[in-house]
């Protein structure tokens, strides 16, 4: 029996849609995980309230600390998240200003991925890079390879059944859930 503790990954959802094919992807994550890895979903950003200086004045919302403390518990996040209008959805921006404001800033050094779908042809690329500059700030510790933009989400996720149908694609996925854990173990 292996004696290396399981690293805890939690994914970080970008949108509140329904029928959403990044929550799709999301939640087919674990079964992709490689050995020894868990994954497991923060809360909605949609819980969040909007950032309001006047709000923050009176204390960091119980829903900004949870999911603090969840990220500060686990070994790496993963965003998982539409493109909106060539950047990044404003729900989740706006999960991602209030999350920096944490005393204990919890995503700072924190290892983390990216992967985006969409039904277009370059599968979120766009709102992957103003993630990034964000996340720069933060200090996060961005995987940069393999990045996962899946183009053509339509036809290589099957939202109805819940499942991603393109081989490529979960074999894509596995390889950069390896690549995050290689991040999270320093190697
Ligand atoms: C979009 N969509 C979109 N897609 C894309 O590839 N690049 C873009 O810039 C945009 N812009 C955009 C703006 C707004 C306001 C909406 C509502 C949608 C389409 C988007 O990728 C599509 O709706 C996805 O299905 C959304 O992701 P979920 O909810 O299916 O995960």
């Amino acid at each position: 029996m292996s004696n290396v503790r399981p690293l805890k990954f939690v994914t970080l959802l970008g949108s509140l849609r329904s029928n959403s094919l990044n929550a799709v992807v999301a939640k087919n994550l674990p079964a992709l995980a490689p050995a020894g890895v868990e994954i497991t979903a923060l809360g909605s950003v949609g819980e969040f309230p909007y950032y309001n200086g006047d709000v923050h004045a009176k204390g960091m919302p119980d829903v900004v600390v949870k999911m603090g403390e969840e990220i500060a518990a686990a070994d790496a996040v993963i965003i998982v998240t539409p493109e909106y209008n060539y950047s990044v959805p404003g729900v989740l921006k706006n999960a991602i200003d209030w999350l920096s404001l944490l005393p204990g800033k919890p995503l700072s050094g924190k290892p983390l991925a990216i992967q985006t779908a969409s039904p277009g042809a370059i599968g979120g690329a766009r709102a992957q890079y103003h993630l990034r500059q964000s996340l720069v700030f933060l200090n996060a510790q961005v995987v940069n390879k393999p990045e996962v933009m899946i183009g053509q989400a339509g036809s290589r996720i099957d939202v109805e059944a819940g499942v991603i149908s393109d081989e490529g694609t979960r074999q894509h996925l596995t390889a950069q859930l390896e690549a995050l854990a290689e991040m999270a173990r320093g190697k």
